[in-house]
């Protein structure tokens, strides 16, 4: 195959990026940045948004002459666009009007239209609005030519092959054609052509399918051999999850054609999944990108090989899922057993999807999109499958599927992720043989949940962050300004605490400002109603008082707390503590309920064994709400296997308790887990809460918990609490009688709070080199119990170029003893002061004195 010298580009615009003015500004913005980088730029672009729907109705409506007010809302679409870009359509598309006119009379003279007749009108939708595009575009940039691709796309008519399919979803070669590489040559360097339709071998029209566009566009870049091919859509490209049900997916910078066309063809509709193989049979990369912001890289598919990790990318749901289990009757041995059965499917045309066999089960799928007709055939089908073994239909579940790459071998690190399945049933499991998609049938009642569950432990607490680009508000810029990512405060503060170093070994240093900061986040959740810290994240006196200066209640773990809130605010209003104690001794409630604090029950045994001392008093129930969530399996609170909080199923039996001992429940309080990042918890919470107090009567307060979750190193998901408050504010808006209270420990004071500490030691070990410094685990225990992987570095050397990766230890007599593994670091020696970021929670009231090595002390800035 010898090619033309000029580079030719392909790019495709859909139905929404051709229908505004604006839009086509930044088009020609876009074309004249191509060309002036010396390509040759074919568009391919789609009909008017809308346009192709309305035909489709004028197909429908025109049998009975009710067609003829469609026809003039299509024209009127396009006079309107026309007239914003300075153009005449009736002017440019008078002939097509026209045809439009004496297509839809011929449909009424004769009642019906052939599946021809729907190709030439639905074609009309982007022969139109090319016309106008081309116009538009020899206006603004000149020398544009206006291409038929009905002469250019040639269909194949595959022999057996239903008139339908060969007419409206027809199929074109992907080879490399030089007849139409010529045509287009000779078209200039400037070429305007449609998506979605070509011709078949009797020159007649047909069409590519709904969102044909992409395909056509793809293969231009096959048949032209373009260098590239852009899709430009009204999305800023592919995603890690539907952006509608998880706002915190990420956008996906890079994929493999193979991981393109799994994601595609689950479902992720930014794509179509049949544009994908003719740009990969000639490795022409594809760059899904947003018409609206140019400036936006989008997501590139290629077959770079450099992105080769294992890694779970993307993770998407399909809901009605039909399951039809075989139970064997002892018949699997049977030869040809599988056979007969799967021959029933046949004989319904039952499109199985995905299958998994036991030695005495055999479930598979129907494919949703495939099986509409199920519903009338199922009795039948039931009664002759019955024959072979013992039948039961399943409804009501979804497939949920990761996919991404190698995920065979990750499998093993994905364990904690399928903890989420402790709670759910799983019907069915199934891995493609292609080793990109790993899929789980379950209920779907509660899929979108296990869902954000899902994306959050494997795309947001993922260590290769590289591979996510922004989520879908931020890369709109509906997040403007993120004061959330501002610059560390550490960095400004440098020399103050290198100077704080001068005469220490190690020191936590808390920024009050920082907390501030913080506090003006959680106070900015207008659905919240009164937020209490909750004192175990860090009981340093001096932030307790920053703290009690913002205004927060506390919320405390143990009487011990308690009594230090009252100690150092002898005048606070008892009703701003909550006191939450988990299988505490009986006397702890009763000093609770003397210090006038609101007090919690977690469980039914002290409502029961210790009922005097509730009797005729108020208090708050903690619920468990039936799942976890969190940043690591110590952390999730709620579901069986947590300790924490009353039983759904125990609620009937706490109502009569509480009627007994004529004692009100003022609030009911739930908290799942901590460092959550997944927006829509809380709001998760709100509503079983709500459904508990509604069954309860009388509740007045729903406290949600904290575990709002920070960035704990650069590489790592934000929690966006906006996205939380706006969450909350819907809840708030439909039942605003409750009031909702919050107890976030971790997001107020962890970003607020650095370790320092200095290098005592070097040391290389073939390959391995250590840091040693001069407290550990001793100080700061989150590494070692979680996994943590807090941002270090080398504050002496901050500015000098990472040379070596180092493990971070202490001087504790553990192996486990390591506050991080695996830093790229500078050059480092001996008294150099090393920092470790977002230490403000969970890490001096994590210490102790073990060896016998005092902890680091703590100082307030
Ligand atoms: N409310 C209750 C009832 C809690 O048990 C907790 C934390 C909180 C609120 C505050 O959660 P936060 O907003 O800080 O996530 N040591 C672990 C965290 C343990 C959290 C215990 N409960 C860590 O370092 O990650």
């Amino acid at each position: 195959m010898t090619k033309d010298s000029s580079n030719w580009i392909v790019l495709k615009f859909g139905g929404t990026s051709v229908s505004s003015h604006e839009n086509w500004q930044n088009i020609v913005s876009v074309i004249k940045k191509r060309k002036s980088e010396g390509y040759s730029v074919c568009i391919v672009h789609s009909a008017l948004s809308g346009i192709s729907n309305l035909l489709e109705d004028v197909i429908a409506r025109a049998p009975q002459g009710k067609a003829t007010e469609l026809v003039e809302q299509l024209k009127e679409k396009h006079r309107r666009l026309a007239s914003s870009l300075g153009l005449s359509a009736d002017e440019l598309l008078q002939s097509d009007f026209e045809e439009l006119e004496h297509i839809v009379k011929g449909i009424e003279l004769i009642g019906e239209a052939s599946y021809r007749v729907q190709a030439r009108l639905l074609a009309m939708g982007e022969l139109m609005a090319t016309k106008l595009g081309a116009a538009y575009l020899e206006q603004e940039i000149g020398a544009a030519t206006w291409l038929d691709a009905r002469d250019l796309i040639k269909t194949i008519s595959p022999k057996n092959a239903a008139e339908r399919a060969q007419v409206l979803s027809a199929v074109s070669a992907s080879d490399y054609e030089p007849s139409v590489r010529k045509t287009i040559d000779k078209a200039g360097s400037l070429v305007v052509t449609q998506g979605f339709i070509g011709s078949d071998d009797e020159g007649k029209t047909v069409t590519l399918g709904r969102g044909g566009s992409d395909v056509s566009a793809a293969y231009f870049a096959a048949k032209i051999g373009a260098e590239h091919l852009e899709i430009w859509t009204d999305v800023p490209g592919m995603f890690s999850a539907n952006p509608h049900t998880v706002p915190s997916a990420r956008l996906l910078n890079h994929l493999s054609y193979e991981e393109a066309q799994e994601i595609a063809t689950n479902g992720a509709k930014v794509l179509h999944p049949r544009s994908i193989m003719p740009a990969r049979k000639h490795n022409i990369p594809i760059n899904v990108r947003c018409t609206q912001k140019p400036e936006l890289p989008g997501t590139v598919i290629s077959s770079d090989a450099s992105d080769n990790e294992a890694l779970v990318k993307a993770i998407s749901v399909r809901d009605d899922i039909i399951l039809v289990s075989m139970d064997s009757l002892g018949m699997w041995q049977q030869v040809g057993f599988l056979a007969d059965a799967f021959d029933v499917f046949k004989e319904y045309g039952l499109s199985i999807d995905l299958v998994s066999t036991s030695q005495s089960n055999v479930t598979v799928s129907l494919d949703p999109g495939l099986n509409d007709h199920f519903e009338d055939v199922r009795s039948q089908f039931v009664k002759d499958l019955n024959e072979y073994c013992k039948v039961k239909v399943i409804e009501a579940v979804s497939a949920v599927s990761l996919m991404g790459r190698k995920i065979r071998t990750i499998l093993h690190q994905l364990g904690t992720s399928f903890e989420v399945f402790e709670e759910h049933h799983v019907y069915l499991v199934s891995q493609a043989a292609n080793d990109l998609n790993f899929t789980f049938v379950v209920e779907s009642d509660q899929v979108d949940r296990l869902l954000r569950q899902l994306h959050e432990q494997l795309i947001l607490q993922s260590g290769n962050q590289q591979s996510f680009g922004g989520t879908w508000p931020k890369l709109m810029g509906q997040e403007q300004t993120d004061e959330q990512e501002s610059d560390a405060w550490w960095k400004q503060k440098r020399e103050e605490l290198l100077s704080l170093m001068d005469e220490r070994d190690s020191v936590y240093v808390y920024d009050r400002e920082t907390l501030q900061k913080y506090a003006g986040f959680i106070k900015g959740i207008n659905a919240v109603d009164r937020s209490l810290y909750a004192m175990k994240a860090n009981a340093n006196e001096e932030l307790l008082h920053a703290v009690n200066e913002l205004d927060l209640g506390f919320e405390c773990v143990s009487i011990g707390e308690v009594e230090k809130v009252i100690e150092l605010f002898p005048d606070i209003d008892r009703s701003e503590i909550l006191f939450t104690p988990n299988f505490a001794p009986k006397e702890e409630y009763e000093q609770g309920l003397e210090l006038g604090v609101h007090v919690t029950l977690d469980n039914i045994y002290p409502l029961k064994q210790w009922s005097a001392i509730f009797e005729g008093k108020q208090v708050f129930l903690r619920i468990d709400p039936g799942h976890g969530h969190g940043h690591h399996k110590h952390v999730k609170t709620g579901g069986v296997h947590s300790k924490f909080g009353i039983p759904r199923f125990e609620i009937p039996e706490v109502a009569n308790l509480i009627e007994r001992y004529d004692i009100s429940v003022k609030g009911l309080h739930a908290h799942i887990g901590s460092g959550i990042k997944d927006p829509h918890s809380w709001k998760d919470t709100a509503i079983i809460l709500h459904d508990v107090a509604e069954e309860l009567g009388g509740v007045d307060i729903l406290d949600l918990g904290g575990g709002f979750g920070i960035q704990e190193n650069e590489t790592q998901a934000d929690l966006d609490i906006r996205e939380v408050a706006t969450y909350l504010q819907q809840f708030k808006d439909a039942h605003p009688k409750y009031k909702l209270w919050v107890e976030p420990g971790r997001f107020l004071v962890a970003t607020s709070g650095v370790l320092l500490t200095k290098i005592t030691q070097l040391k290389g070990k073939g390959d391995v080199r250590y840091v040693g410094v001069e407290t550990g685990m001793n100080s700061f225990i989150r590494p070692a119990l979680y996994g943590a992987r807090h941002t270090i570095v080398n504050l002496d050397k901050i500015d000098e170029q990472l040379v070596q990766t180092v493990n971070i230890v202490g001087p504790i007599c553990e192996s486990g003893d390591k506050l991080g593994i695996d830093r790229r670091f500078p050059e480092s020696e001996e008294g150099d002061v090393v920092l470790l970021a977002n230490a403000g929670a969970y890490g001096y009231v994590m210490s102790s004195n073990y060896n016998l090595r005092p902890p680091a002390a703590e100082v307030v800035i």
